[in-house]
This record gives structure tokens, sequence and C-alpha cells, in this order.
């Protein structure tokens, strides 16, 4: 198992539209790759995990790359994972520029004030962290389990 975490500048602010979009087509890809793993967005800023087979996942970092619609990918971290890590997450979301974001203890400071790639290049360990906590606060999109098409699903609910 392999993972790849890296942050991005979107060329422009993304609009909940196209939010969705990216999502949908990210967990129809996914899904058939067997590519897992969440996505964070928040002042025009992306901090993203993949993870799964090692080919799969630098196939995908490399699709991504070459994506216009962000810019300044700076890879934090690509290393061999013991196991998945969002193995019911074909792309796990939260909105964090959304009102109803989801506090979590520990990272209000990085959520408020360090929610910046410059940042998050100097201390991987807490992007990493940081997509983890949210793990447990963001409803699986397994489509196994309880897929909703992205009209009607913003992942944003705490439940
Ligand atoms: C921040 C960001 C994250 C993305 N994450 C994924 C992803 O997890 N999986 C995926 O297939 N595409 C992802 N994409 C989209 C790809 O760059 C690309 O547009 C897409 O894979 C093309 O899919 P298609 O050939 O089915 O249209 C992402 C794009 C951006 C900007």
């Amino acid at each position: 198992m392999f993972h790849i975490i890296y942050v991005s500048t979107a060329v422009e602010p993304m609009s909940k539209r196209d939010l969705m979009e990216l999502l949908h087509t990210s967990r129809v890809n996914n899904k058939s790759n067997r590519v897992t793993g969440m996505l964070l967005y928040k002042n025009d800023f992306f901090i993203q995990v993949i993870e799964g087979d090692e080919t799969r996942v630098t196939e995908l970092m490399a699709t991504i790359k070459n994506d216009t619609r962000h810019k300044n990918i700076d890879i934090l971290r690509e290393e061999y994972i013991q196991s998945r890590e969002f193995p019911d997450w074909t792309m796990g979301f939260q909105n964090l520029d959304a009102a109803d974001y989801l506090k979590i203890p520990g990272f209000t400071k990085i959520l408020e004030n360090n929610f910046k790639p410059e940042y998050f290049t100097e201390h991987a360990t807490e992007a990493h962290a940081l997509l983890l906590a949210f793990k447990r606060n963001t409803k699986s999109n397994d489509s196994h389990k309880n897929y909703q098409s992205p009209e009607n699903n913003t992942d944003q609910s705490p439940e």
C-alpha cells in the first residue's frame, strides 16, 4: 500500500458546484482504481491524500499534477504504508470554507490561522494528522455502502 499527500492552490476559487463535480469524477475513477483518500479545501487551497496500489497512485498523481484547476502542487509525503487509512472513502471531502464546517478539537489553530501551503510544507506531519482527524467526522462514501449523488451529498453534516 502506498500513499501520497500533497498541497496545492486553486487557480480560481472553486464554487460548491465545481467541487462537487470534481468529487464526482474522482469517486467514480477512484472506485474503479481502488484508490481511496481524503480531500480538504479552504482559502483556495487543497490538501489531499490518495492511497492504493503504488502504480495506480503514482499514475493518478501524474494526472492530478496536470490538472489546470490548480497549481503549485507540492508533495509532502510519498511513501509505503502498512494498510489503507481511508478504506471507506473513495474520496472523503470537507469544504472548510463552508460556515458549518467541523470544529475538531486540537486543530482549531491550524484551521483558522495556518491553513496555508507554506505551513503544511514545513509541517507534513500535521497535514497528515489533519486528514486523519477529518476521517473520524466525515461520512463514508464507499459506493457499496451509502453512495449518494454529489448533488445531494455535501459531506458536511457532522452526525
Ligand atoms: C485537487 C484535485 C484533486 C483531484 N483528485 C482526484 C482523484 O482523487 N481522483 C481522480 O480520478 N481525479 C482527481 N482529480 C481530477 C483529475 O485531475 C482529472 O481531472 C480526472 O481524473 C480526469 O478524469 P476523467 O478522465 O474521467 O475525466 C483531482 C483534481 C484536483 C484539482
